[in-house]
């Protein structure tokens, strides 16, 4: 079946959602952002931000590292771009309109990508990852966070709880880890060198130094 592609709905969701996302998120997803970050700077400078948003996870990164984001939303992209002058983030070196599945970097591009809380929302996971791989260079990391379902769920009451609040974002409540597992599997180059734990979970996917 094709995959329905719904990107300008997704534009419209987050041109709303840029005024106040902060606000609500800040902190709700700092620990999460921070690991991912921090895993991603100890792979390498050249970093891939993908889905960027309003650029929450931005002042994480170590000065020497170079960044560039990239996200649906103008809208989103604007706050972040924003945030990157009044803090002085002279390690972001780009934030531009871009879609998770296809972009627009040379092969083997970045030592790091990371996709934090939008694997969920879209529509083809699969054809995003392979994106990642191709711009990834061999040695280098896929960093994922997100609300992910343990492979052997039963849903507790505190995460059905918080159920409404990831909905309204537009995150999935049913996306497993084991979607991004198998994908690494599937491509007989990567190793799952990491699998967090909680809520928002943190997955790294490493990408074998003799990649082809
Ligand atoms: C929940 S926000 C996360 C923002 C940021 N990564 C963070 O951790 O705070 C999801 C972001 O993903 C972006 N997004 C959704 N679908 C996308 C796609 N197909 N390609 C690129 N960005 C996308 C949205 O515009 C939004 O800015």
């Amino acid at each position: 079946m094709p995959v329905t592609y719904d990107l300008e709905g997704q534009k419209r969701v987050y041109a709303t959602w840029a005024k106040f996302y902060d606000r609500i998120y800040v902190r709700l997803l700092a620990r999460a952002q921070r690991e991912a970050v921090a895993a991603a700077c100890a792979c390498g400078p050249d970093i891939l931000e993908i889905g960027v948003g309003t650029g929450l996870t931005l002042p994480y990164f170590t000065p020497g590292s170079r960044v560039l984001g990239a996200d649906l939303s103008l809208d989103m992209l604007k706050v972040a771009s924003r945030k990157v002058a009044a803090q002085k983030l002279g390690h972001v070196r780009g934030l531009m309109v871009m879609d998770a599945c296809r972009l627009g970097f040379a092969d083997e591009r970045f030592d790091a990508v990371t996709a934090q809380f939008v694997i969920t929302l879209v529509p083809d996971p699969e054809q995003a990852l392979a994106e990642m791989d191709r711009v990834l260079k061999p040695g280098g990391e896929i960093i994922i966070s997100s609300r992910l379902v343990d492979d052997d769920a039963i849903t507790a009451p505190l995460w059905a709880m918080l159920a409404p609040l990831a909905k309204a974002v537009g995150w999935s409540t049913d996306f497993k880890v084991r979607r991004l597992t198998d994908w690494a599997a599937s491509t007989n180059r990567y190793d799952t060198v990491h699998v967090g734990k909680g809520y928002f979970k943190v997955v790294r996917l490493r990408k074998r130094p003799d990649a082809a």
